[in-house]
Order: C-alpha cells, then structure tokens, then sequence
C-alpha cells in the first residue's frame, strides 16, 4: 500500500491542527466541534497521535477494550540508571492496575478497588474533608485576596486523598512532594534534570509504600491502604507492586483532576455573578452547578488507548499500535447531546450525562469522592467569603497537557470580615 499522509484530505484547521497552541488550549472547543461535524476521528500530524472527538465514536472505542487497549496508557521514559536498583519495577504507577490494564486483569484489580473506596467510606471521611477545607481556608481568611489555586485548590484534594490512604500526618510535606512529581512525571516534555528529580521522588515513594504495607500487613487500621492490603480473600491476591502502582494512580488521578475542576467551578461561576448570586441562593443548586461545570470545562481533555490490530472508528482506518486520544472533554460538548453546547446553563435536563470521568471499564473510581470535595469545598468558600470576586486584569495561563485543563493560578478578591448575607449558602451543610 502506497505510504500517505493519514492527515490529507482534511481541512486546513484540522490538518495544521496544535493542540498544545496556547488560544486552543483556553478555549478547545469551537475546533474540536468543527471536528465533530468534519472528521469526528483526524489524525494529529503535529503530535502523532489520532483524535477522536464525537461521543458515539468515544464510547464506541472505550467498550472496546481489547482493540482499544489502555495497556500504554501511562508511557514514561525509562528509569535512570542510577535509580534502576531503587525502582526494580520501573515507575509505580506504570506497573498494571487499573487505568493501564485491560480486563480479565483490570475487572479482578478494579473489583477490589471498588471494595476499598465505596461511596460509604466516602460520605465517612466528609467531616475530615470539611475539616481539612476549614484549615485550608483559615489560613487566608483574612488577607482579602489569595491565589485560591495555589493555597486551597492544590493541597485540599492531596491531603484528602493522603488522610484516606492513612498517611500519617508528619510525612504529609514528602507524601505532597511525591504526589506532584508523580503528576509532572506525565508531561513528555519535561527537563532532564527535573525528570531526574521526580523519578527521584518516585523512589522514595516506592520505598515509603513499601514500608506502610509491610506495617499494615503486620497491623491493619481502618484505612484504605490496610483494605487494599487485606481486605477479603481476593485482596490478599494482590501483590505489593499492585498496591504501589495502584496507589500512585489514585494520587495522580485524584489529585490535579480535583484541583483544576475546583479552578474551572470558581472561574466559571465568579465570571458571571448572577450565576454565583443564583447558587448562593439556593444551595440546591450546588450539585448541578459542580455538574454542568464538569460537562462545560471538566479537568480531564482526553486520555489514550493503543490499538491492537488495524480497526475502523467514524469511517476512518486506524492501523495497529495507534496512539487514540478520546476526547472526553469534546465529548460534553458535542451539540447532538447538549443543545448549545457552550451556555451554562443550571437546568439542563440532561446535565449528569457528561463523559468528565469517563464511561465504562474504566470508568472513574474516584468519582463520589470528587463530587464530595466539590460540593464541601464550594459550601465553605461562598460561606466564608461572602463577597468572593475575580481580582481584576489576571492572565489565565492553562497547561499544555493533553490531559489535563485547569488554570495555573487564580486570583481572588473579598472584603475580610463581612458577615453572610442572611439566606446565605454558609447555613448548608452544618
Ligand atoms: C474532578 C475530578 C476527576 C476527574 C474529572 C476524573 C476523570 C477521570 C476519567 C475521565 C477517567 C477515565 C479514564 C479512562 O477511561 O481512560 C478516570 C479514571 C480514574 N480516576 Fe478519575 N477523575 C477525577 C477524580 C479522581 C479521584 C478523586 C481519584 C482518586 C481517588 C481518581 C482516580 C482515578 C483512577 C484510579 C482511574 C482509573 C480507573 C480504572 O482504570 O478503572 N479520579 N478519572
């Protein structure tokens, strides 16, 4: 077969398409509808990898597992050298658990996971959430102005996400290092000398969890990670690399997933204040706020598959070992589904059928806990900050990751020390 460009034939917005270009990066959307209604599947000559950004050719490709296998799913390079005897299995999160594995593996791992993170444990640890929020926020309750990313959005889902596991509250600093390096280790373009930095981090990762589990094994505590040592007969079938790497997954997919979404629901909310003034209001809305936001700018782009025999997706061919990035963030925008795909809108009848975490095998398994750091996170700020504001002039600076969408910083204004406003969200949640 003649060699030809897989990218011919579209057009010029989708053939030169950048998806790490800064304008695309604040506001994908227009570009990945055009693609909706043009090639609902295109190749990506810029990043070599193909796109898939229709809904129906997303879920047609996520039910697929075993022609669209998450196996690669989390690609790194390779572990320095000096570090190969300190990390024998490679990184730990790139040992199979569950977002780079495939069923029958992923369904034994992930029926497990689902025992040892349920929505109970969830709504259990929601004092703990709130108390850990309630810290956060002391901290900078009277200095009228904070980056809410940097001081609240960024350490809340970590520290949750670490009182869950059982860390214990003194290593809580390395456990927040360990966890950020574990993210940035996601991003191809990372500097050697930072790369070595973060594979270092992993180390000591690696080395701490091996050590909890070896106490917990002696010792469990009511904790996740004692659960996922030793909770039930096919619990104890995993081994200590499983534990490690599935470890590292809930803190990479647990926490800058949270944190951008935080960032999104205060930028989305704040720009506008009659929605802000409508959710204050009426402390119902709430839920439906945090939902919309994640079908409107959810944290998560797109995240990948490789294929494992040629197979045809939206009319196109895709050969075997193609890089696909599913495009669920397109995929809540995509206007078959959501009628004006753009507006926010509060009502929206079919607002919890967005794709922000995912449908199927792999299907977020953080999901409750979340919503519930949402929900509590957005309860505490509107109460304590009654007259919370944008702070004029800022530039919203998103990464460019394929993954990830969350702004970088965001400043925010209020007047210390004003009473809530009597009907005020500050009387939910007590
Ligand atoms: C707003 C926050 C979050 C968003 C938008 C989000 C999004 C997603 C998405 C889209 C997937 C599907 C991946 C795929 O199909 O390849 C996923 C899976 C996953 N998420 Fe989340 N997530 C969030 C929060 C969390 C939290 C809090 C945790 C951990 C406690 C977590 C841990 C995971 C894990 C481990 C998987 C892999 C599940 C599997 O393969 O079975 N996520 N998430």
């Amino acid at each position: 077969m003649p060699n030809r460009d897989p990218s011919a034939g579209l057009c010029p917005a989708l053939h030169d398409y950048d998806p790490f270009a800064p304008d695309h990066l604040a506001d994908p959307y227009p570009l990945w509808r055009l693609s909706q209604r043009e090639a609902p599947v295109f190749y990506v000559s810029k990043a070599g990898f193909w796109a898939v950004t229709g809904q129906a050719e997303i879920l047609e490709a996520a039910r697929n597992n075993e022609v669209f296998s998450s196996r690669d799913s989390l690609n790194f390079r390779p572990v320095p050298e000096h570090l190969s005897d300190r990390l024998p299995n490679g990184f730990p999160q790139a040992y199979p658990s569950l977002i780079n594995s495939d069923p029958p593996e992923h369904s034994r791992i992930r029926k497990i996971a689902n025992r040892s993170l349920t929505p109970r444990h969830v709504t259990v640890m929601e004092p703990a959430i709130r108390e850990i929020a309630t810290s956060l926020l002391e901290s900078f309750v009277d200095d009228g102005a904070v980056d809410i990313v940097g001081r609240f959005a960024v350490p809340l889902p970590v520290t949750v996400i670490a009182r869950f596991l059982g860390v214990d509250e003194n290593d809580l600093p390395d456990f927040q290092r360990w966890s950020h390096a574990a993210f940035l280790m996601s991003n191809p373009n990372l500097d050697e000398d930072e790369f070595i930095r973060c594979a270092t981090c992993h180390a000591e990762l690696n080395e701490y969890l091996q050590e909890r589990i070896a106490e917990r094994r002696q010792d469990p505590r009511d904790d996740l990670l004692s659960r996922l040592v030793d909770g039930g007969e096919e619990t104890t079938q995993l081994s200590n690399e499983q534990i490690i790497s599935l470890t590292a997954q809930l803190l990479i997919g647990g926490n800058v997933t949270t944190t951008d979404l935080l960032g999104n629901l205060l930028l989305i909310l704040l720009s506008e204040p009659e929605r802000l003034q409508a959710v204050r209001s009426n402390p119902a809305l709430i839920g439906p706020a945090i939902e919309e936001v994640l079908r409107i700018k959810s944290s998560i782009r797109g995240l990948f598959r490789t294929t494992t025999r040629e197979v045809e997706l939206g009319g196109v061919t895709l050969p075997e070992g193609a890089t696909v990035w599913l495009l669920w963030g397109a995929a809540n925008h995509d206007e078959r589904i959501f009628p004006r795909p753009d507006e926010f809108e509060l009502s929206r009848p079919n607002n919890k059928d967005h794709l922000a975490f995912g449908k199927g095998t792999h299907f977020c398994i953080g999901a409750p806990l979340a919503r519930a750091e949402l929900r509590i996170a957005l309860e505490l700020l509107l109460e304590r900050l009654p007259d919370l504001r944008l702070a004029d002039e800022q530039e919203l600076v998103y990464p460019a990751s394929p993954v990830s969408q969350g702004v970088e910083r965001l400043q925010l204004e209020w007047t210390p020390g004003q009473p809530a406003p009597s009907g005020h969200l500050g009387r939910v949640g007590r």
